[in-house]
Parts: structure tokens; sequence; C-alpha cells
């Protein structure tokens, strides 16, 4: 899937020269020709520079470029996104996911109209394979062997795939026994080396860093900031889907804070290039067991305290989120919320889209369950034009829907499931299972 095979090694590291990424901590400026976890000189994060000598026009987008590059949700904003080398560039045609408009959602939030932004729709069924893409090519352009992440399963099973692709070998820390079984599965047929930590993520990820800054292994966690950059598209393609009418607030689920920290620094690259001239608000949603960047903002972003975190949506099951300096910039920058919802109300809102026939993982609920919280407060008006993301599909953790339309939190069969009943295999046993929609 590689672009341009035969394409020299040396043409790809004059083409990295250019690359530069800065510190956000100290200020430090450094190339891009080497894998970039953190800040050399403080250890800070880090962001990828983009300047722009003149405006962008919004018709450059997706203009010139080769068709593989074009197909791709990602590559096609590749005057938003560093210059990396085509040679490098590994894409499964990623990102091209609908906005859905549904009326029972939009009253469900308490909301005139609601977009959700399926990101479900990615090669493998999450928003991560958009900062894959930019990560994994960063990783060929500067002759990386090995590819590695801490993850909770979605990052994993999006690293095992794209390093597949890239003919690289994939390592993958997971908290044991605490991702769901339908990305477990899809990191060991993509044929990673998979390795279960006795412990939670926050411990897996400090494991990883320790491991990444000893070996020559490059690190795809979002502390990367080429990851970053691919997740940026979402916000890009979002904002062109609604012909750059730029909405009042866009709400995501927070976890290890990745993507608002990449949904900050898409507006701030939209902004500098002149193709918005508003922002709208960003509102990120913590589930109430793991959300310490809520409890931080509470205080005014004056004390922040990691949490042990438990929560039902494993995805976003994160006590001491990497990303959060970068997610405090993107919250300050737009004038943004964070909330928090509990686990009964994010099961709620994905019943609701999964009964609207659109369907996500837990996690993904959150953004629903959070825009209904603050309209409930009062925080967001009815009026509000609104757009969420929903980052992961619903077959990520099908175990949660069984276990939910099963029974109740007290084993009690809950009102309104669809439960599956279980016949003999006769005529009659089918006519009496079905006899009030038979018989009216
Ligand atoms: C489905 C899903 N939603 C949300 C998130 C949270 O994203 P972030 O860690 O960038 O905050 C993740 C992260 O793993 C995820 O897999
Ligand atoms: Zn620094």
């Amino acid at each position: 899937m590689s672009l341009v095979q035969d394409e020299t090694r040396v043409r790809a590291e004059e083409a990295l020269r250019s690359v530069r990424v800065r510190c956000m901590a100290c200020g430090a400026a450094a190339r891009a020709d080497r894998p970039a976890g953190q800040c050399a000189v403080c250890g800070g994060l880090l962001d990828v520079v983009l300047t722009f000598d003149r405006p962008l026009a919004r018709d450059e987008i997706g203009a010139g470029l080769p068709p593989a590059l074009r197909a791709s949700g990602v590559w096609r904003y590749r005057p938003l996104l560093p210059a990396l080398p085509s040679a490098a560039i590994v894409t499964r045609a990623e990102g091209n996911t609908p906005i859905y408009w549904d009326d029972r959602l939009a009253r469900f939030a308490g909301l005139e109209r609601l977009g959700l932004k399926h990101e479900g729709h990615n090669p493998t069924a999450s928003f991560k394979d958009r900062g894959m893409t930019v990560g994994i090519s960063h990783a060929r352009a500067v002759g990386a062997q090995i590819v590695a992440c801490a993850s909770t399963g979605n990052t994993s099973a999006s690293l095992a795939s794209y390093a597949a692709a890239a003919g690289l070998a994939a390592l993958v820390l997971i908290p044991e026994g605490k991702i769901s079984g339908g990305k477990l599965s899809q990191t060991i047929a993509y044929g990673a080396r998979i390795v279960q930590v006795q412990g939670d993520f926050d411990q897996a990820l400090t494991l990883l860093r320790q491991l990444t800054e000893a070996y020559p292994i490059y690190l795809v966690n979002s502390v990367n900031p080429f990851r970053l950059e691919g997740q940026k598209t979402i916000v890009f393609e979002l904002l062109e889907q609604l012909d750059w009418d730029v909405p009042d607030l866009i709400a995501l689920p927070g976890g290890n804070l990745g993507n608002t920290a990449a949904f900050g620094k898409a507006l701030d690259d939209l902004w500098n290039a002149g193709l918005i001239d508003r922002l709208p608000r960003l509102a990120t949603i913590q589930a109430a067991g793991a959300a310490p960047f809520a409890a931080y903002f509470a205080s005014g972003f004056d004390r922040y305290e990691p949490v042990v975190a438990e929560t039902i949506a494993t995805a976003i099951k994160i006590g001491n989120p990497a990303s959060t300096p970068r997610a405090r910039r993107a919250i300050e920058r737009t004038d943004g919320l964070v909330t928090t919802v509990t686990d009964d109300e994010i099961m709620e809102a994905k019943a609701a889209i999964d009964r609207a026939g659109i369907g996500c993982e837990p996690a993904s609920a959150a953004s629903l369950a959070g825009v209904r919280r603050l309209v409930r407060e009062g925080a967001l008006a009815p009026e509000a034009k609104v757009v969420g993301v929903l980052t992961g599909h619903v077959l990520k953790d099908a175990d949660a829907v069984v276990d939910y339309h099963l029974h109740d939190r007290d084993g009690r069969p809950r009102p309104g499931a669809n439960r599956p009943v279980s016949i003999p295999a006769e005529m009659a046993a089918l006519e009496r299972t079905l006899a009030d929609a038979l018989h009216g």
C-alpha cells in the first residue's frame, strides 16, 4: 500500500528536513527526522509546526494529488498536514465518514438539530485510523522497524493493521482483561505482538514510554504529534461537509485527550490558513469514573489530580490523560466545555443511537449523553448547531450490547430491551411466539 515504492530513502530524508516539531512547554524546536515522542530538552509535549505563507483557498483541498491520496479522507487535506514524503505514506483510504442527522436523536439531546459524525466507518472501525496513517507514515519516513503503542483497544487494532500494511513489526501493550473482545481479536488477526500488562492503561503507557526511551522502538501513542495531525482531519472533513458553516459546538468523548488536542490544533491550523473566521466551542465529555480533566476544568485549570479510572466505556477508562496540557489549550482557545456523564447515561445514549440504526461503542455515546446534559443544564441552547463525534463502531464492543439487553445491573429484565427468544424448530412454536405480530 506504499505509494511510490522506488523513491529513494535519501529523497525521503530530504523531504523530512522541512518538517519541524516544537515543544509546547519550553518552545524548543527540532527537526522531525527522528521519532518524536517528547521534547528532548524538557520532556514536554510536542506539536508539529505548520506555517502558511498565504491563505489557503478551499478548492486547493484535494487538488493535484495522486488518486490514492485523494481517496483518503486524511491525505486529501495534505496542505494542512506535515509534508511527509509520498514514498513513506501508508494509507487505507481512511476517513470519508458520514454525518447522520437524526431527528429522534436531536430530540433525545433536547436540540432542534444534531449531527453525529461517525468515525466507526473507518477501515478498522474507529477514528484511530486517521492518526495512524500519519503516525505510521512518519515512522516509515524516519526508518523505524518496530512500532508500538499502549492501548485500550482501538489504537492497538489500528496500529496492528497499518503496521501490517507497511510491513513493520508491531508491539502492543494492553491492560489485561480490560479491553473488548472485538478489539483484541482485530489486534491478534493483524499480527501484532501482544503483551497483556497486569495493571491499567496508565501503567501500560508508563511502561511503554520507558521501553521506547531505552530501545529503538517508535512510539505511536497520541503523545506522538504526528498521530494528532491525522486526527485533525475529523474537523477538516466535518467543516467541509457543512460547507464551512462553522457549528456552535463540537462534542467528543475524552480519554487520553489526544482527540481533544487534535481538534484544537485543527481549528488553529484552519484559522491560520484563513479557511475559517470563527471557532466552534469544543466540548469534551468524560465518563464520571474517569474524569480527571473535567475536575481540572471545574477548578478553573488550577488543580490537576490523576484518578484510578472506572467506567463501562473501556475506551476512555484512563486516569491520567497524556495530552492534558494540549487539551487544556484546546478548551481555552475555543472557550470550550468539559463535563461528565455516568455509565447509565452513556448506555442510555448508546441504546438511543443503536435504536436509530446507527450504532456505536459505549465510549462514543458519551458525546450524545454529554450534549444532552449540557442542554439540560442550560449550558447549550436548544437551537444551537451541534455536531457530536461517534468515535467507534457498534461491533467494537458486542458484549456491551448483549449484556445491556439481557438484563439490568441488578440482573432483572430491562424494560424495553430487545431480548432474543429461543424456540424449538417447529412452525407452531414460531406462530405462538409471533402471535402478537401475526394477529395484530
Ligand atoms: C472509541 C473511543 N472513543 C474515544 C476515545 C478517547 O480518545 P482520546 O484518548 O483521544 O481522548 C478512544 C481512545 O481510545 C476510543 O477508542
Ligand atoms: Zn521542551
